[in-house]
């Protein structure tokens, strides 16, 4: 496929604080759900990736974001615009925050059945578990009731996790720590009392390519996978070319110049340039609520330019994988299906990437966007996934 397409995985977007008062904000809430038993975790793992290198000057500012969107628009961009000089391999330490949280109710052993779920561009773990409403929006939550055991993170660069250069975190460096947590999951290092038997991986948009391409390249660690937030449109599929605006539809800016909460942050981290660009990207009146979107963008992440631009560049064809998959998103996802998932869906071409899954589902939510978990209906968005689950596991 295409390096259009895979450019579209794009996730969310940071946010900032143009945010009106509406819902009461926490922002150091990292609450964990009334439902579970949890415990939270500083992961430190030692990993080699095979990193591209940035080949550019550091953006110094707007100017030359802007001057990067051209380039990343063009429709010649894949000959026209080189960001990277190279790959080499990288070993270094990495610290990730964590949280494993088990069901306070057993539901006949599903608590082994553990999730491990990575967020997408432009949140943190909070995607899964907001402390805003998490009756109607959180996954953690509705997981838990559902008698799964969870195990969800800070990507690299968000959170409380470690933040290093936006021209360095990128997709190689994410796929291998996720791969070794999972290994150390297995061994039960961070998942309290319980022993996993099966593990099951959860993505959203950036961290549903990440998923993917961790068993693209380690078929054999994991049971299942579910990947919301995703399309894999064909060749001949309009969204792959319309994915290359996605950036500028963020109207993306330096993180640091947009809000202060940003400034630890160097200058390869963007954020969304307001509220209206978050929603454009990830919502669809009338499936959301203004003060739901309001907490969003209030708990938004920047994402590293070289996350973005690497996305379109990994292997997701997961030749040798044979667990069931379920592939989701909105209906009208602009990201991943260029705002029209049925289509891209219909087309059968997901089986391109799994092409030895014993199972495999699609499944468009009606009504939503890209960040389905804070659109409206999100608890039957989920009930989806868990009956897909219990089906499954
Ligand atoms: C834009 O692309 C040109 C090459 O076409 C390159 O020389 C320039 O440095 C790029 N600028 C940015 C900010 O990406
Ligand atoms: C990087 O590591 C891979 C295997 O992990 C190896 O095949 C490759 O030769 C290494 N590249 C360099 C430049 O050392
Ligand atoms: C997939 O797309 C191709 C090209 O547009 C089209 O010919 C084919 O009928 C589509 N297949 C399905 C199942 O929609
Ligand atoms: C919510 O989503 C579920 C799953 O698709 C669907 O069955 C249900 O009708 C939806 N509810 C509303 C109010 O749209």
């Amino acid at each position: 496929m295409s390096a259009l397409q895979l450019i579209s995985l794009f996730t969310a977007l940071p946010l900032l604080n143009l945010i009106s008062a509406s819902p009461t904000i926490h922002h150091d809430e990292y609450r964990h759900p009334s439902n579970g038993i949890c415990t939270d975790y500083t992961i430190k793992s030692e990993v080699t990736s095979n990193d591209f290198v940035w080949g550019l000057d550091h953006f110094n500012d707007n100017y030359d974001v802007a001057a990067f969107l051209f380039n990343n628009s063009r429709k010649d961009t894949f000959t026209t615009f080189q960001p990277f000089s190279g790959t080499k391999n990288v070993t270094k330490q990495f610290e990730v925050a964590a949280t494993f949280c088990t069901p306070e109710e057993m539901k006949g052993g599903k608590e082994k059945t553990v999730l491990v779920a990575t967020h997408g561009l432009g949140y943190d773990r909070r995607y899964w578990a907001p402390s805003y409403k998490p009756d109607e929006y959180s996954f953690v939550q509705y997981a838990l009731a559902n008698g799964y055991s969870i195990f969800y993170y800070d990507r690299l660069g968000t959170g409380k996790s470690q933040i290093l250069s936006g021209y360095t975190n990128q997709a190689s460096n994410q796929i291998e720590i996720l791969s070794k947590m999972v290994q150390e999951i297995r061994k039960g290092m961070y998942t309290s009392t319980v022993k996993a038997s099966k593990i099951v991986l959860v993505g959203h948009s950036f961290g549903s390519f990440i998923s993917d391409a961790m068993v693209a390249q380690y078929p054999g660690l994991v049971e299942g996978v579910v990947l919301t937030g995703i399309g894999f449109a064909g060749l001949t599929d309009d969204a792959g070319p319309s994915s290359r605006w996605i950036p500028s539809a963020f109207a993306s800016r330096i993180a640091s110049t947009v809000s202060s909460a940003y400034r630890s942050l160097d200058s390869g981290y963007l954020s969304f340039g307001d509220v209206y660009a978050h929603i454009e990207t990830f919502f669809h009146q009338p499936n959301y609520a203004v003060d739901v979107v309001e907490y969003a963008q209030a708990i938004s992440q920047p994402f590293a330019i070289a996350e973005y631009l690497s996305l379109g560049r990994i292997s997701l064809v997961a030749a040798e994988f044979k667990g069931p998959v379920f592939i989701t998103s909105g209906q009208f996802d602009l990201i991943v299906c260029g705002g029209e998932c049925k289509s891209t869906f219909a087309n059968g071409t997901q089986k391109e990437k799994f092409p030895k899954a014993r199972v495999l589902e699609t499944y468009a939510h009606p009504g939503a966007g890209h960040g389905v978990n804070f659109g409206a209906n999100a608890t039957g968005f989920f009930g989806k996934t868990v009956e897909f689950l219990d089906k499954n596991f």
